[in-house]
């Protein structure tokens, strides 16, 4: 299966910070933060890759990771975003790499430790989404069960003000070739987007959406508060020392 990292847009929420660089090249504790979904990706056994970058920053992608050797990518490719046109119009620049095969798909500010390979390994047709439990789905896509089969999600909503679930469907989606048709149905959403919910909701009403929870750490990093707590996280987890005892050390 190859991979496709989405790391395009103007990263707003995070302004000043993104008017030097793009979000995805921002520090999360030693390493630039689109390295932590390439690596997920990389963990599974997925080393073709390629990066739909855009914005005025996207030359900084060349110099960071180079031709990705360094993070045990065979082949690494770029596209060019034109619009922030939302993340499933980023997917559609991936048609022609992706030839016709399943691809796994990450959002470049989404960190996880989860491995995913037992389901990259086992996935045929179809679409996949990962879930996670958080206590502000309303930030997120929100997955909405069957009241009578609680393993079965039968609709996704795109930031609900009043979510039905305590899930976020995280930025980590596999899918079959597809994919690429659905996103040509598709129209944008009130923000001017095309939304990868009303793909993952395509799927949904075919009965091909399959789901698994994510186990570990998951955040996403497009705010000052989720890259602050993805920052402690990772500090943590590659140092071994708490945040009191990087507290303590000045
Ligand atoms: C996007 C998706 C949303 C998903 C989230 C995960 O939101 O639209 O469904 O839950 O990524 O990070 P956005 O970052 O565009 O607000």
């Amino acid at each position: 299966m190859k991979g496709v990292v989405l790391a395009g847009g103007l990263g707003t929420r995070l302004y000043p910070l993104t008017h030097a660089t793009n979000k995805h090249l921002l520090p999360v504790y030693d390493k630039p933060m689109i390295f932590y979904p390439i690596a997920t990706l990389v963990q599974a056994g997925i080393t073709e890759i390629m990066v739909v970058t855009g914005g005025p920053y996207a030359g900084d992608f060349i110099r960071v990771l180079k031709n990705g050797k360094e993070l045990g990518v065979t082949h690494l490719e770029y596209a060019y975003q034109e619009h922030e046109g939302g993340i499933a119009d980023a997917l559609s620049l991936c048609e022609d790499f992706a030839d016709g095969g399943n691809i796994a798909v990450i959002l470049g500010d989404n960190t996880t430790d989860a491995d995913i390979s037992e389901a990259v390994a086992s996935f045929q047709k179809g679409a996949m989404v990962f879930l996670r439990r958080v206590p502000d789905p309303e930030r997120f896509g929100v997955p909405v069960f069957d009241p009578q089969d609680p393993s079965k999600i039968i609709a996704i909503e795109e930031k609900p003000s009043q979510p039905k679930s305590r899930y976020a469907v995280t930025g980590l989606y596999l899918y079959d070739a597809r994919v690429f048709d659905f996103i040509r149905q598709i129209t944008p959403s009130e923000r001017g987007e095309l939304e990868i919910t009303d793909i993952n909701n395509k799927y949904i009403q075919l009965g091909e959406l399959q789901w698994r929870e994510l186990e570990g750490f998951w955040s996403d990093a497009g705010t000052f508060d989720s890259l602050f707590r993805t920052n402690a996280y990772w500090a943590q987890k590659i140092t071994g020392r708490s945040c009191e005892e990087f507290l303590q050390d000045f």
